[in-house]
């Protein structure tokens, strides 16, 4: 049958009217093709919020930004396990900080600081960013050197600056606690161990998602979740290109790009000493084109998360709009624009557990 079909075709090809009308036939078709696409491109400038996200869509060929997925269903067993642990001190050295020490849920999952503070107040030289959602980022820390929220989680409790321990101090610990032993014993066939320890930890952070923002709401068909300015504001974000970098769930998390693309943020930032974290992803690969390379962070909960970027050197979320405007984009904001799209970043606040993050 395909043969056939196939034999059809050829004899078709090589009768040479047919060849005739096939070209007149294309001819025609190219015209036709030439009209709509000169159509096309003669349309106004994008004035309503679905052309301009349709146009910032066509950007990446997809939908620039989307709302987040529902908190997955996971082993009870083991998020309430992973849950014990990250509130648990005795994951660091000198029982005086848990992850959630760091990452405090009444504070965004962050801490408010510009660097975190560790053990016997040592401070850190980086930002701490929220763990809310981080379960859905493409690789974690501000220079994606882990690929996993189970590689990530060993981190810490190892950092001096951080939790300052390690697996054998933190697993004699836990093993006196007849508790741990047991749901270890139970959930994984190897016991308590590093990678259990981690596992269980990621599951917890896995359920850590912010769900039901007004701009989910808003994508979600409830034009009202937003007021005309944060619409206002969203509109600028497509149409000024900041959604080329912050874009799907995450409106973030999903790629690399350098601080300073139009501009030399590093130059001009204040006191303006570098050091080694604001190298990036240069830490990682050791490629001169990583210099200054970070992971593009969410701004999910970004209202509730200043101060702003690796270097914490921001203290507002318009401060932060300029900069990105000017070093990102090589466009200085006006101040209406600057606090439309300000406002629009305020709704990506979630819910946790039922409740609008504070
Ligand atoms: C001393 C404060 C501190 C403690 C304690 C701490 N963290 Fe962090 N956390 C940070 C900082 C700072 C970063 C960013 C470090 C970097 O990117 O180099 C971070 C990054 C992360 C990230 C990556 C998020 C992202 O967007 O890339 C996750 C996930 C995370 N921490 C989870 C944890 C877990 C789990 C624990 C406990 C095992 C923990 N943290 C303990 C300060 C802390
Ligand atoms: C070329 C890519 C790119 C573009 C375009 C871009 N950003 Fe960013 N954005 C980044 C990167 C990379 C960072 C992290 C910089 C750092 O801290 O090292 C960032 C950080 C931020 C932060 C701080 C987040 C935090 O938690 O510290 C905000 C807010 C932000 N961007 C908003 C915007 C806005 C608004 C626009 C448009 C005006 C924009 N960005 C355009 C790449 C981009």
């Amino acid at each position: 049958m395909v043969r056939g079909l196939k034999l059809q075709f050829c004899t078709l090809f090589y009768n040479r009217s047919m060849k005739k009308s096939m070209l007149v036939f294309l001819v025609v078709l190219s015209a036709v093709l030439v009209l709509v696409i000169g159509f096309g491109n003669s349309k106004p400038p994008a004035t309503d919020l679905r052309q301009a996200s349709s146009h910032a869509t066509q950007l990446h060929g997809m939908r620039a930004l989307l709302p987040l997925p529902p908190v997955p269903e996971l082993s009870k067993e083991k998020v309430a396990l992973g849950k014990r642990l990250f509130f648990d001190k005795r994951l660091s050295h000198d029982n005086s900080l848990a992850c959630a020490g760091c990452h405090d849920f009444s504070l965004g999952g962050s801490d408010r600081q510009a660097a975190a503070v560790g053990i016997g107040g040592a401070r850190g030289s980086i930002n701490t960013p929220t763990v809310f959602n981080a379960a859905l980022n493409f690789s974690q820390f501000w220079d994606g050197r882990a690929s996993s929220l189970e590689e990530q989680a060993a981190g810490p409790v190892h950092n001096p600056l951080e939790m300052g321990s390690n697996w054998a101090e933190v697993i004699a610990k836990l093993n006196l606690d007849s508790d741990y032993r047991q749901a270890f014993e139970q959930l994984y066939p190897q016991g308590m161990r590093g990678e259990t320890i981690v596992d269980a930890i990621a599951t917890y952070e896995r359920t850590l998602l912010t769900p039901n923002s007004p701009f989910d709401r808003f994508l979600g068909g409830e034009k009202s979740a937003l007021t005309q300015r944060q619409q206002d504001g969203y509109r600028h974000f497509l149409d000024y290109g900041c959604a080329s970098c912050h874009q799907g769930v995450l409106i973030g998390g999903n790629m690399y790009q350098r601080f300073g693309v139009m501009g030399d943020y590093f130059r001009d930032r204040p006191g303006n000493r570098l050091i080694q974290s604001d190298l990036g992803r240069f830490n990682v690969t050791g490629r001169e084109e990583d210099r200054h390379v970070f992971k593009v962070p969410s701004l999910r909960n970004v209202g509730i998360t200043a101060p702003y970027f690796h270097d914490g050197s921001v203290d507002t979320l318009e401060k932060a709009v300029v900069i990105m405007g000017r070093y990102q984009l090589g466009r200085e904001l006006s101040e209406a624009d600057t606090q439309a799209i300000a406002d629009f970043l305020r709704t990506l606040t979630g819910e946790w557990e039922g409740k609008i993050l504070p």
